[in-house]
């Protein structure tokens, strides 16, 4: 019985046939224990043999069935290390990778060349007061400009800020003259179509200091298009009007496209130019409001849309395009 316990745990591969083993020749209904529970039934003379043996074989089998455990215990670990083993020069899986998107694109080119200039980046809430959005920006409560803003309004004299120009009067607040700060920021209005969207992207420009004209900003301005859409470009002002400002102009690009000249060309529909933003000479009204002295300063303004622009530098015909993450469509850019 014994010779066969240790032939059957020398066989015995893994823990779980060694489990099996310990319960065939040590378990309750082992042989051996039947032989032990059957001494006291033995004649007395035979019980010392009987009990002295079978105390050894099973001391035996308990030894071997614990060196054999720790055998296969060392021989599983290294089966299994061997099965997880990770070959750590394997190429990585890559994650499918964005991409900038184009809008973020022309604010980075355009805040670099400002910043290039000595301007500084600033902010302010998207979230706005109707004085900040309106009223300190010579657009008083019950003006019709109001009514052409497509105003998203909220509670409590609040709106979704329809321009970036509040950031002009924040700025003026906040510190004392002179100014360079160019604000790009998300703007909101309530209208949608392909080209325009409830929200959109604006940047926003304030320069204020003593003896700035309008060449200033019709020089600023011819540099910035230069730098964005080519050396070659060329700049025009067309007169408009913005509230907070005076005189208000409006500023076209030379087609980079066709060079101002196919009559068919698609970005500028043959007519050579491309509208490209409002700006203005800061109107001293706006200069007052915000402290600063009409007579000692003088500013311009300007506010463009690079979602706009991006439209037309990379030929995107729909701005829904832009909002709706898709890969295929950002990774052109
Ligand atoms: N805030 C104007 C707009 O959103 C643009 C603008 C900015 C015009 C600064 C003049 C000066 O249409």
């Amino acid at each position: 019985l014994k010779t066969e316990a240790l032939s059957a745990l020398a066989d015995a591969g893994t823990t779980k046939d060694l489990e099996s083993a310990r319960v065939r020749y040590l378990g309750r209904s082992a042989d051996l224990t039947e032989i032990k529970k059957g001494i006291r039934d033995l004649p007395p003379d035979d019980r010392k043999a009987v009990g002295g043996a079978s105390n050894r074989a099973t001391k035996e089998i308990e030894a071997a069935l614990a060196e054999r455990l720790a055998e296969v215990a060392v021989s599983e670990r290294e089966e299994r290390l061997r099965a997880e083993a990770v070959d750590v020069t394997l190429p990585g899986v890559p994650y499918p990778k964005g991409s900038l998107h184009p809008s973020l694109r022309i604010i980075d080119e355009v805040v670099d060349f400002f910043v290039g200039l000595g301007y500084r980046v600033a902010e302010g809430p998207e979230v706005e007061t109707d004085y900040y959005n309106f009223t300190a920006l010579n657009i008083p409560p019950g003006h019709p400009a109001r009514g052409m803003q497509d105003t998203f309004f909220l509670d409590d004299g609040l709106v979704l800020r329809t321009h970036t120009s509040p950031v002009q009067v924040r700025t003026m607040l906040s510190q004392e003259p002179p100014v360079y700060i160019v604000c790009p920021g998300r703007t909101y209005r309530r209208d949608s179509d392909p080209t325009h969207t409830p929200m959109f992207n604006q940047i926003e420009g304030l320069a204020v200091d003593k003896g700035l004209t309008l060449g200033d900003l019709k020089g600023t301005l011819a540099a910035m298009a230069r730098h964005v859409f080519g050396e070659d470009v060329k700049v025009r002002l067309r007169p408009s009007y913005f509230q907070f400002v005076e005189p208000g102009v409006e500023l076209d690009v030379s087609c980079f496209v066709c060079g101002g000249s196919d009559p068919n060309c698609k970005v500028c529909k043959g007519a050579g130019w491309i509208e490209m933003l409002g700006a203005g000479m800061v109107d001293p009204a706006v200069l007052s409001e915000a402290g600063y002295d009409p007579e000692e300063y003088t500013g311009f303004a300007f506010g463009m849309g690079p979602d706009r622009m991006a439209m037309v530098r990379y030929g995107i015909p729909d701005l829904r395009l832009f909002f709706e993450g898709d890969l295929r469509f950002l990774q052109q850019f």
